[in-house]
């Protein structure tokens, strides 16, 4: 284990209903790339959690005839439950109901209010129940619509605390421009700065006193927290920030050369976490996170999925009818990282067919039954290039190695993980190419065949590995089948890795999908 650290988040899931397929978008790419990290000999710490308070879940509890702490409870179980089916690994699960978080959020609040960074004043403005935001007149869509959800806003006069968020702007936009990694893609950063910084960062509203279900003052309890200045700090207070034992915070709330920070967030909460968390973090004394990476949404064919549309699809039947490692290789491979990507059936069935079932599962197959037919189940050893195409295969395999590691460092995961894919398909071409059964025919090609045997089994060895992050539960089946106990990612290059290694045949690990019924299952379960 190396001595440099990872820390990663998603953002902590709203508790007011039914987690779906973009939830579990955000959580597998974290995953997914914690795993990464992971494999490259990193020390990580993934953190997910939970978004608990607000007026919104208050008015579901009640409507579900259940005390806010209960319904929050029901939901966290169907939460985990979901991730369990998702073999999301975290290290950490942070609700923001619990005891040690409130109390962390409230000294924190006191220390602003300390050092004068929130002060009490009185809101006039329009309020977005749905939001928990107010806004301006000149911020409102026509009809007096909320900017955020379209929905309508009403007035309202308060006592409020405000935070000076005016005070940190000039610190603010001279960040961005010091550190221009910190967001990205850098389209979105644009976009806030355009939207948000350049018309004037006005002092943002921090409490509210027209519901309880949430973080009190502690030296003013009719009023609480404003959830986003709660939420936001779950990502330092879960690694006990504000607490008697801080250890976890001073290993891995570091953002240097050996330490990074990763919060992976959807395109429409980037603005807290690019303008509000940033300088919360500043007045606080503390260190920027090292990277805000913004995905896009899982888009259906009539827009973004929302009840009202009946589009909304669940990750449930997915995993259950496809397995969980078939959902995990969509949503990490199939959505363009940092764009909206279209859900369709047709869309599933196609990659699933190209990707897993040709590329992967098929060579796996037929390589396997080629080392059993032609060598009793043994991998020849490595004896250099013996054929004309080993040389490329080899020069192949160093390319994928280099560009996946490449983009996997900067979070491209879409296009890292196509690297592995690239490298499966061009073995297959490889076996097209070399024509194993002829070589088989011809005495005097045993050499050439045993150097295609091992070259297979040495581009299957190392996909395998470098789609471990991704398909947890296929990865054990293929080691047995290849006679590996587990591959070391550092050793993908060794050229004698599968010498003499026992393979053995198993099940197909990706059956092919009849694109008809499958389509037409999933059309049906999602109603399309
Ligand atoms: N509670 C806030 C986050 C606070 S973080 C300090 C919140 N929660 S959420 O439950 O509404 O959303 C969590 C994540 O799910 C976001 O990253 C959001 O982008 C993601 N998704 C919700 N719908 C989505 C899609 N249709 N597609 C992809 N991701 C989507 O926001």
């Amino acid at each position: 284990m190396t001595n440099k650290t990872f820390y990663i988040t998603t953002p902590i899931y709203y508790t007011s209903g039914r987690l779906h397929i973009g939830n579990a978008y955000t959580t597998t790419i974290c995953d997914v790339i914690a795993r990464y990290k992971k494999i490259r000999g990193y020390d990580v710490y993934f953190l997910t959690g939970t978004d608990e308070h607000g007026e919104k879940v208050q008015l579901k509890a009640e409507a579900a005839g259940k005390t806010p702490q209960q319904f929050v409870d029901d939901l966290v179980v169907s939460i985990k439950e979901l991730w369990k089916k998702l073999d999301i690994d975290y290290d950490g699960f942070i609700r923001t109901t619990n005891p040690s978080h409130v109390a962390a959020v409230q000294k924190e609040f006191s220390q602003f209010v300390a050092n004068d960074d929130v002060y009490k004043g009185e809101y006039e403005g329009w309020y977005c129940t749905d939001c928990e935001a107010y806004w301006t007149e000149s911020q409102l869509q026509e009809g007096h619509l909320c900017p955020d959800c379209g929905r309508p806003v009403h007035r309202t006069t308060s006592e409020s605390y405000f935070f000076r968020m005016s005070k940190y702007v000039d610190w603010l936009t001279k960040y961005y421009d010091e550190h221009p990694g910190f967001i990205e893609p850098i389209s979105r950063r644009n976009e806030i700065v355009n939207n948000f910084i350049k018309p004037g960062l006005g002092d943002l509203s921090v409490s509210r006193t027209t519901f309880d279900w949430g973080v009190p003052i502690v030296e003013d309890p009719k009023h609480v927290i404003y959830v986003w200045i709660d939420a936001l700090s779950n990502y330092i207070t879960a690694l006990g920030y504000n607490s008697n034992d801080d250890s976890l915070f001073q290993k891995y709330w570091h953002n240097d050369e050996n330490h990074e920070i990763l919060h992976v967030v959807g395109k429409e909460i980037i603005r807290f976490h690019m303008i509000y968390w940033p300088i919360m973090l500043h007045a606080l004394g503390l260190e920027q996170p090292t990277k805000l990476y913004a995905h896009g949404w899982i888009v259906m064919k009539n827009g973004k999925m929302s009840k009202s549309k009946g589009n909304v699809i669940y990750p449930e039947p997915i995993i259950e009818r496809y397995g969980v490692d078939t959902l995990r290789y969509y949503l990490t491979c199939c959505i363009p990282w940092g764009q909206d990507g279209l859900f369709t059936p047709e869309l599933f069935v196609e990659n699933v067919n190209v990707d897993l079932v040709n590329n992967y599962g098929n060579l796996l197959s037929r390589s396997v039954s080629m080392v059993q037919k032609y060598f009793d189940g043994i991998v020849p050893n490595y004896e250099g290039e013996a054929t004309p195409f080993d040389h490329d295969l080899e020069i192949a395999l160093e390319n994928a190695k280099k560009h996946y590691e490449d983009k996997l460092d900067s979070y491209q995961v879409d296009a890292g993980f196509k690297e592995a894919f690239d490298l499966l398909s061009k073995a297959n071409k490889y076996i097209d190419d070399t024509q194993p059964w002829t070589l088989a025919k011809d005495p005097a090609k045993q050499k050439e065949l045993a150097s295609v045997m091992n070259h297979l089994m040495l581009i299957l060895r190392a996909g395998t590995i470098m789609l471990k992050p991704i398909l947890v539960n296929t990865y054990p089946k293929v080691l047995a089948q290849l006679g590996l106990q587990d591959i070391q990612y550092e050793t993908i290059l060794d050229k004698h890795a599968m010498d003499g290694s026992r393979v053995t045949k198993g099940d197909n690990i990706f059956p092919r999908l009849n694109a008809v019924e499958e389509i037409e299952y999933l059309s049906k379960s999602f109603k399309f």
